[in-house]
């Protein structure tokens, strides 16, 4: 039998350039530290740097301010990396999120969303995911070779109530992942890879305010559904969606392109009966 010495290797991402944009929010720094932690050259892509400053994994690494819906700024940034690492071998877009301004409710109905939030929102979660796609698979397309990795939602797969700006872009961005798969590996090469995460819920800013209620601390209602629609009964860890992003970036995944995959407890595995 062959001896799996590949197994170790999978993971081992010393020397691999990796960018995560977003990478100082919730899931975005999960990803990030895990990828430090198995060798890689994280560089942060974000808006806001600020929260970084306290975190010990992360001080170290490369932070570039960089604004994922402005291709000059995103083409600094691939300047700068490539000038300190040479390469780009993989891309993680978490750089996403919904606001309130564009999330209905009673007080809030969805015939008086304001354009520009639900402008804001399609903008950042899709464009935001679009544009780095350009500047930075270029890239790999002149390499030859490399992995990008979408954070999407389950939102995208099974649309939620309320948020209904989100889920659109987010299904688009599930829709972008495949295009750009068979586009990447039918027109430059086989060895660029494009998939996404679609995570459940997981309680980070963005959420809180749909999921806890700010006087009691206790679940709200939409919060209760939720948790009674996960068969595993909880909200997500960021720490669970690591596992899930280091395959998908590494060749343990080499014939996975154009992939969605749920992590989500099995909310999108339950009818509801
Ligand atoms: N939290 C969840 O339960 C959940 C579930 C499904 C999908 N997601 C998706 O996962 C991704 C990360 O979410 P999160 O919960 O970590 O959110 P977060 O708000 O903690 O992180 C988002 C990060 O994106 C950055 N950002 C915002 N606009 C930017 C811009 N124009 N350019 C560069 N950076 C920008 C923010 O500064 C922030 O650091 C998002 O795409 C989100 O939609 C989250």
């Amino acid at each position: 039998m062959e001896n799996p010495h590949y197994l170790k290797e999978w993971y081992n991402f010393s020397g691999q350039t990796i960018l995560v944009t977003g990478g100082a929010g919730v899931l975005g720094s999960a990803i990030s530290r895990a990828l430090v932690h198995a060798g890689a050259n994280v560089v942060i892509l974000d808006l806001s740097l600020a929260s970084l400053a306290d975190d010990p994994d992360l001080t170290q690494i490369t932070a570039i301010q960089t604004d994922v819906l402005d291709v000059a700024s995103l083409r600094h940034a691939a300047e700068q990396v490539l000038t300190q690492f040479g390469r780009i071998d993989g891309v993680v877009n978490a750089a996403g999120g919904n606001k309130p301004q564009a999330t209905a409710s009673a007080e809030h109905s969805f015939f008086d969303l304001p354009p520009e939030a639900i402008r804001w929102v399609g903008n950042l979660n899709l464009i935001g995911t679009i544009l780095p796609c350009q500047i930075f698979g270029q890239v790999m397309a002149r390499q030859q070779a490399g992995v990008i990795l979408n954070i999407a939602s389950i939102a995208g797969l099974r649309p939620l109530t309320r948020t209904p700006a989100y889920c659109a872009a987010k299904a688009a961005v599930g829709n972008f992942t495949q295009w750009l798969a068979v586009h990447l590996a039918q027109e430059y090469s086989p060895q660029i890879r494009v998939n996404a995460l679609a995570p459940g819920f997981f309680l980070t800013t963005q959420n809180h305010y749909l999921l806890i209620d700010p006087e009691t601390q206790t679940l709200t209602r939409r919060g209760q559904t939720i948790i009674g629609h996960t068969p595993m009964g909880r909200f997500g860890d960021p720490k669970e969606l690591v596992g899930a992003a280091l395959w998908l970036l590494s060749p343990a995944s080499s014939f996975v392109t154009g992939a969605v995959i749920p992590v989500d407890g099995g909310f999108t595995a339950f009818s509801g009966v």
